[in-house]
């Protein structure tokens, strides 16, 4: 990788593993004695999600989703499509989704139609980071860690073209890294 490609580093390691413990402890006192499911959406999700699992103080059950929004493009085409389904049922179930980014809303706006007619007790949303300048729809995580403003970012799961996921922390991608393409 090259590091020319990346202008700022947003959210160090630090941060994140200090919000995510937080989000964690919250989580937990909100569902004490719930039958709780976190539900992943890959591939994005990964890290957020494999921490605050571990940071959570009561039993969860764990299961992921696959959809699709970004192709290899920085825009959203506006369609979803599930690429990877779940493989427990939900029904009567709380159903808590585990995103990285909340950006236009119209991926949560789907997942939340489609994990609805499931019959889940409730379902609720955690969003490591929100973009709320680019919504589209009126969507708003219901647990939220940082509020970002309109860049491209990647790192700690997120990707550009399937690139920098591995990257600890999170960052601002160089413009000119998806403007030349
Ligand atoms: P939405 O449907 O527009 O809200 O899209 C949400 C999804 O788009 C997120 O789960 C990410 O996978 C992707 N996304 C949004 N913003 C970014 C970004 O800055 N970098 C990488 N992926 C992003
Ligand atoms: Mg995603």
């Amino acid at each position: 990788m090259n590091s020319n490609n990346i202008k700022e580093i947003l959210l160090t390691e630090l941060q994140i593993k200090n919000k995510v413990r937080e989000l964690g402890k919250e989580i937990s006192q909100d569902y004490q004695g719930k039958d709780l499911v976190l539900v992943g959406i890959l591939k994005g999700a990964i890290c957020f999600f494999s921490d605050l699992m571990r940071e959570m103080q009561i039993p969860v059950n764990v299961d992921f989703m696959a959809v699709s929004s970004y192709g290899n493009a920085s825009q959203t085409s506006g369609a979803v499509r599930i690429l990877k389904d779940l493989d427990i049922s939900v029904e009567g179930r709380h159903v808590l989704i585990v995103e990285d980014i909340v950006d236009t809303g119209l991926t949560l706006t789907y997942l939340k139609h489609n994990l609805r007619a499931r019959k889940p007790s409730s379902i609720k949303v955690v969003a490591l980071l929100d973009k709320p300048d680019r919504r589209l729809v009126d969507e708003k995580p219901d647990y939220l860690g940082f509020t970002i403003p309109d860049e491209f970012v990647v790192g700690y799961g997120i990707d550009y073209a399937e690139q920098y996921r591995s990257l600890p922390y999170v960052a601002v991608l160089a413009p000119a890294v998806y403007q030349h393409k």
